[in-house]
């Protein structure tokens, strides 16, 4: 399938939102179907040179652009932080299990390894989200914690893990 990935610009808020809002999608983030296209908007207006934030767009047949996929990753500014960062992705429902993640957490993973050099990358997850889960495990991450009753999820409390990738100097 052809995609292109590219980072997030003005414009975007609207393919975002209809993402983060999407069954298929938002249950498995913090996503909440409530949610504006002005909190997204000013979501990118907010990013600085911490937030690496890529989308992974397709052509409609039409031939607009569609988002199909969103992922970032911030790197944490405490000075005693700064080796580390954190990763969020979601891919639309319709592109799911093409290979979109994958390349998606790819990008990010080699902006963290080869241009900032950091040393650990962590990310929370369902513990029922076995997609999620198998892609991060491919891409080097290991679980390294049940974090209990840590997000509602459809009229219930969901436990989260919390997973990382160690990757040290130079390796
Ligand atoms: C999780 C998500 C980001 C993965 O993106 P994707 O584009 O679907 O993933 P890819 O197609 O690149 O890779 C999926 C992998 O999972 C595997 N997979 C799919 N269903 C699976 C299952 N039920 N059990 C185990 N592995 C599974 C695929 O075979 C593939 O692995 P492979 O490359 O080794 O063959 C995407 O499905 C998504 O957005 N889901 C909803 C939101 C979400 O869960 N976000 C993550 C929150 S932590």
């Amino acid at each position: 399938m052809d995609f292109t990935i590219r980072p997030v610009k003005a414009g975007d808020g609207a393919g975002i939102n209809e993402l983060r809002r999407m069954p298929g999608v938002f249950e498995n983030i913090l996503g909440i179907p409530s949610e504006r296209i002005k909190r997204n908007e000013d979501f990118i207006q907010s990013l600085d040179e911490n937030n690496h934030q890529l989308v992974a767009t397709a052509k409609t047949p039409s031939g607009e652009e569609l988002i199909i996929g969103c992922a970032g990753l911030t790197v944490y500014t405490n000075p005693r932080m700064r080796h580390s960062g954190g990763i969020g992705i979601m891919v639309h429902r319709d592109y799911q299990n093409k290979g979109v993640g994958t390349a998606l957490m790819k990008a990010l993973l080699d902006i963290a390894d080869h241009w900032l050099m950091l040393v650990r990358v962590e990310l929370t997850v369902f513990e029922d989200n076995i997609r999620a889960i198998h892609l991060y495990e491919k891409l080097g991450f290991e679980k390294e914690g049940l974090k209990k009753m840590a997000a509602i999820r459809n009229g219930r409390y969901a436990n989260e893990f919390l997973m990382a990738r160690i990757k040290s100097a130079g390796a």
